[in-house]
Parts: structure tokens; sequence; C-alpha cells
């Protein structure tokens, strides 16, 4: 894993956004595997601004998401469909029809099969852009005693729910399960990139660089089998990595 130490937030999304530019440059049909949350938030917004600056052009990338929560039609503001619409693809000229977030209504397990036939029609994602959860998720495949492949249905864990009610009014209201692309689904992409910040994911990143162990109660750690993650953190994030361990990339 290639880790690369930003100053900041800001950075780490300037960072994350150019690499991606480079990609859509490269390959003007490149397909994105993208992540919700708060994390890519900068990301997109740099996106957005790199397209209204004339530098980007999305005309004809494709997207897949990693997931969706159970319970939220599309137009529900908390949807993962709706924050995609809202924070990247109503502001850039993407059609819509190349975006694909998994529906979170109806029939679930049809549903992740779905998912499962977009990560791979008409090639596979050319990067996947991830978060981590302070529990060590990605996507929302949580820690457990075996992780699944495919995508499927995830019961939520209580942490996950607790950190994803700030976005909504009641406890009640936060959804406990979603769909999620499974490992299998994840590392189909050519490159993947995980993205963290704040203080609270100061465990999981520490783990995710302990050491060389895999286990299903960390998921993060799976991403030590694919052969090439960037992983972007701030300067606050990196005291919690072992510089003897790797070699530290310090953004410029
Ligand atoms: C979102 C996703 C999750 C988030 C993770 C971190 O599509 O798959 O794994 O990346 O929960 O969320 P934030 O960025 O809100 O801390």
């Amino acid at each position: 894993m290639e880790l690369i130490v930003t100053q900041n937030y800001k950075q780490s999304c300037q960072k994350a956004a150019n690499m991606i530019k480079d990609i859509i440059v490269q390959k003007n049909d490149a397909k994105l595997g993208l992540a919700t949350g708060s994390t890519p938030i900068g990301v997109y917004q740099r996106l957005v601004r790199l397209h209204q600056a004339n530098e980007l052009d999305f005309s004809k990338v494709r997207t897949v998401n990693l997931d969706e929560y159970v319970g939220l039609s599309s137009d529900h503001p908390q949807s993962y469909r709706y924050f995609m619409d809202k924070h990247l693809f109503d502001h850039i000229n993407i059609h819509k029809d190349n975006t694909f977030v998994v529906s979170g209504m109806g029939d679930l397990a049809s549903n992740a099969l779905q998912l499962d036939r977009m990560i791979y029609q008409g090639g596979v994602p050319d990067l996947q852009l991830l978060g981590i959860g302070s529990n060590g998720h990605i996507g929302f495949n949580e820690p457990a005693d075996t992780l699944i492949a495919e995508s499927h249905l995830e019961q939520l864990s209580e942490s996950t729910i607790q950190a994803n009610a700030r976005f909504f009014d009641k406890a009640e209201q936060v959804p406990t399960q979603a769909i999620t692309m499974g490992i299998k689904g994840i590392f189909a992409a050519r490159k993947i990139l995980l993205l963290a910040t704040g203080i609270e994911k100061k465990q999981a990143v520490s783990n995710l660089f302990q050491d060389s162990v895999i286990c299903p109660h960390n998921p993060s750690s799976f991403l030590k089998l694919h052969a090439n993650v960037t992983v972007i953190i701030d300067s606050q994030l990196a005291q919690h990595v072992d510089p003897q361990k790797h070699t530290i990339c310090y953004a410029c």
C-alpha cells in the first residue's frame, strides 16, 4: 500500500481529485467506483471546480457507487443516490444514465445482484474511492467472523449506526441495514484510493498499517491483498502510523 501524507483535509482532497482527474484525462470513458459519507465531499467539490474550469469532461465517464441504505428511496435527502446528485452529479456534465447507485428499496436480493453486475458491466472500475469506518469497515462490510465476497445486504454495526446518526433528526430514522459491494466487488477495481480524515479514524488507520495480518474483524485489512492501493491521510492521522514500517510520501 502506498501511503501519502498531506498537511490537512483540503490537501488530501486536492490530491485525490487530481488522481481522479489524471485517470479521466487518460481515458475519457473511465469508470469510477464512488463512495459517500463526509470524507469524499471535499474531493467531489474539487472535481466540480475542475469541471467548471473546463479542465474535466465527464460526458463519457461512468460510475458505480459502493452502497445504499435500505429503506430510503432515491429522493430521500439522506439516501446515497440523493447525496451523489447533490454533491457531484448535478454539477458536472455526467449522464445520469451512466451513474449507478443501487436501490435500497424493493427486492433487495435482486438489487444486490444488479450491483454486482454493474461493477463488471462495460469493464471494471478504473478506480474505487473509499472512506473508512472508525471500526475499519470499507463499503459497509462490517467487522465480523466472516465477510461476504459479493454484493449483499448488511446489518450495520451499532457503532456505524451511531456514527451515521449525525445526518438524521431522530435516532429511529437511522437505517440499520445497507446494500453494499462485498470485498470482491471493491477489489475488482484496478486501483483503490482510500481517504481518511478526522481523529476518530485514528484507530482504524493505525490498525490498517500496523502489521501484515488480515482479519475479517478489520475489513480494511483485506486491502493488503490488492496490488494497487493508495491511502491518503493528513498529518494528524499520520502520527498514528509507524514510520519505521511504511514508506511515507509527503504530498507537496
Ligand atoms: C460510504 C461508505 C462508508 C464510509 C465510511 C466513512 O459509501 O461506504 O464505508 O466511507 O462509513 O464515512 P465518513 O466519511 O462519513 O466518516
